[in-house]
């Protein structure tokens, strides 16, 4: 029998078992593909994936599966632009803006002297982001002159994407983020990540509450989302204390672990009955 749903992952999570089991008890023909034994011959006719929903951590395995087999014929969620949009800072900033999604202030400096020279004459705070990331990684808050010289510096040295300078204006706000997750157009729960490190990350040791989910947040989530072209992603949002909410990341392959844990809302069922009823 063909799947009718394909989850598509390289490490296996929490929130990829959900999946697993919410199909099981809605009986949805399940389909788990680990993207690292993966050979798809490209020339080839797509086998049946049905619906792929798109799991993978690694950000190349992602983006590269999705689009070979998006090419193939295949849906996925989420779509290639998503990937490429949303897993990239600078590009989701730019969409943002255009979408009228209020978001940090930001700047892109492409070598270390226009990074600095932004900065001295911009002011501290700011935070400097890899353009591609997750988790609070390699995100730094650069306090003067001294610490954004060796931080920059540091970046010089690695991987090209590292030297794509994305400085944001640090956000005065209450020692927490939103994390909301869409379905569809739909917030179907949002928590507050907590924390006492000024990165709220789950992954640093952030904690969840729920959220109460509003119409303006929902309408600024749902423009959010609509940028990037995506169809379930994880909105992240920030109570700026002079902008009022604000979008900082829309994240394409969201967690929501501790979501599902606070607010009792079963979002693997919901993502599954939307990839049942998505346009193939
Ligand atoms: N401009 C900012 N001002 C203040 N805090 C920020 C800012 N940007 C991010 N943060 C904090 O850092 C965390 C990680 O940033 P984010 O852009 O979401 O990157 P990641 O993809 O690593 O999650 C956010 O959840 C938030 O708590
Ligand atoms: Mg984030």
């Amino acid at each position: 029998m063909n799947p009718d749903v394909t989850i598509l992952y390289d490490s296996i999570r929490w929130e990829e078992k959900a999946l697993l089991e919410a199909g099981k008890k809605k009986d949805i023909n399940i389909q788990m593909v680990d993207c690292k034994k993966l050979a798809l011959d490209l020339e080839k006719k797509p086998e049946d994936y049905g619906v792929v929903i798109q799991r993978c951590v690694s950000y190349y395995r992602n983006l590269h599966s999705t689009a070979a087999l998006e090419g193939m014929g295949v849906k996925v969620i989420n779509c290639l632009n998503t990937g490429v949009f949303a897993g990239n800072k600078l590009f989701t900033h730019m969409l943002l803006k255009k979408s009228g999604v209020p978001t940090p202030d930001a700047t892109v400096a492409f070598s270390k002297d226009a990074a600095i020279e932004a900065l001295e004459n911009d002011g501290y705070p700011k935070v400097i982001k890899p353009t591609v990331g997750s988790w609070g990684r390699l995100i730094s808050k650069l306090n003067d002159k001294d610490s954004a010289e060796g931080i920059i510096e540091s970046r010089e040295t690695m991987y090209p994407i590292y030297q794509i300078h994305y400085l944001e204006e640090f956000v005065k706000r209450p020692p927490r983020d939103i994390r909301a997750i869409m379905v569809g157009d739909k917030i179907v729960a949002a928590i507050y990540r907590k924390s006492e490190h000024w990165k709220t990350n789950m992954a640093l040791g952030g904690t969840a509450e729920p959220c109460e989910i509003t119409q303006e947040m929902e309408e600024m989530c749902i423009k959010a989302k609509k940028a990037v072209q995506g169809d379930i992603v994880g909105v992240d949002l920030m109570e700026s204390e002079e902008k009022g909410l604000v979008v900082h990341e829309v994240n394409n392959t969201t967690e929501y672990k501790n979501t599902v844990r606070v607010c009792d809302v079963d979002i693997p069922s919901l993502m599954l009955d939307y990839a049942m009823k998505v346009e193939r």
